[in-house]
């Protein structure tokens, strides 16, 4: 961890190296998407460790109805927004559909979102021709964060967001895939809507930290679409992952702080969050 030098009253600023020495020392991770300055300012306020500007931006921002019409210059465009609201916070940008399609158009689009965006760290989904992309980033000192599970960028392919890994087939396939994104490189997993045995197997099976999204209580840290923890509805069907933090308290802070208080202590999520 080291100081803000532009702030040095605030937390210690929260480091790719310190992702890991936290699922060592089995502390929660608290993450959050976010996708302008004000809810980064909150949010880093409110003690979160990392914020994510997710492609979740197409749906919740845009209004459409998946995140394959997003681009990079909208994610160069809202990491920059973010990024001049945090002070501790860890920053991840989400890399849009088709922008890690081969490990060279990779490169470029990571760089500007490390240069332009100011993120910290890339995330992409899936496995197969992705671990190419994320060794090619990796071993170019650019920190990457895999996504493996429900990958909303497949949902035409999918037909739906719908839970993956499950049957033995299935759940072998994707702890195998868990695996092989660690050994290319990538520090850190998202998992989604996973079932949570699996979720928690994986946990165990790999060095790197799982952050969950409906993959149960045993991931190393959780992460939820912002607009979600507000009990925003954004017009979608309401995932069974979800919990409304605003709902109770008088502010954005507030449920903020609750969301970070509730995930520290594995009080969220409870069983009922997370699918069979
Ligand atoms: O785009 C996004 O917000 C995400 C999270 C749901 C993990 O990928």
């Amino acid at each position: 961890m080291y100081i803000n030098p532009n702030d040095p009253s605030s937390r210690p600023a929260v480091t790719v190296p310190d992702l890991r020495r936290m699922k060592t020392a089995g502390e929660k991770i608290a993450s959050l998407t976010a996708y302008d300055a004000s809810f980064a300012r909150a949010m880093d306020a409110a003690g979160i460790d990392i914020v994510l500007v997710g492609d979740s931006l197409g749906m919740v921002v845009h209004g459409s109805t998946n995140t394959v019409s997003v681009v990079l210059e909208n994610m160069v465009y809202h990491s920059r927004c973010v990024a001049k609201g945090l002070s501790s916070a860890l920053l991840i940008a989400d890399m849009p559909f088709q922008t890690y399609a081969s490990p060279s158009r990779a490169l470029d689009a990571a760089t500007a979102l490390l240069a332009e965006g100011m993120a910290s760290m890339v995330k992409l989904e899936g496995s197969g021709f992705v671990l190419d992309a994320i060794d090619h980033l990796t071993t170019r000192e650019i920190p990457v964060c895999a996504h493996l599970g429900m990958t909303p960028q497949s949902v035409l392919r999918m037909g739906g967001f719908k839970v993956q890994g499950r049957g033995s087939e299935a759940a072998n396939s994707l702890l195998a895939q868990a695996q092989q994104v660690e050994a290319a490189g990538a520090q850190l997993l998202v998992l989604e809507c996973v079932p949570s045995v699996l979720a928690a197997k994986i946990t165990r099976s790999i060095n790197i930290p799982t952050i969950g999204i409906g993959a149960g209580l045993d991931c190393d840290g959780q992460i939820l679409v912002s607009y979600d923890a507000l009990g925003i509805n954004s017009g979608h069907r309401r995932p069974r992952f979800v919990k409304d933090f605003l709902k109770g308290r008088d502010s954005i802070e507030a449920a903020f702080r609750a969301y970070v208080s509730e995930v520290k202590s594995g009080e969220f999520p409870k069983t009922e969050h997370g699918y069979n």
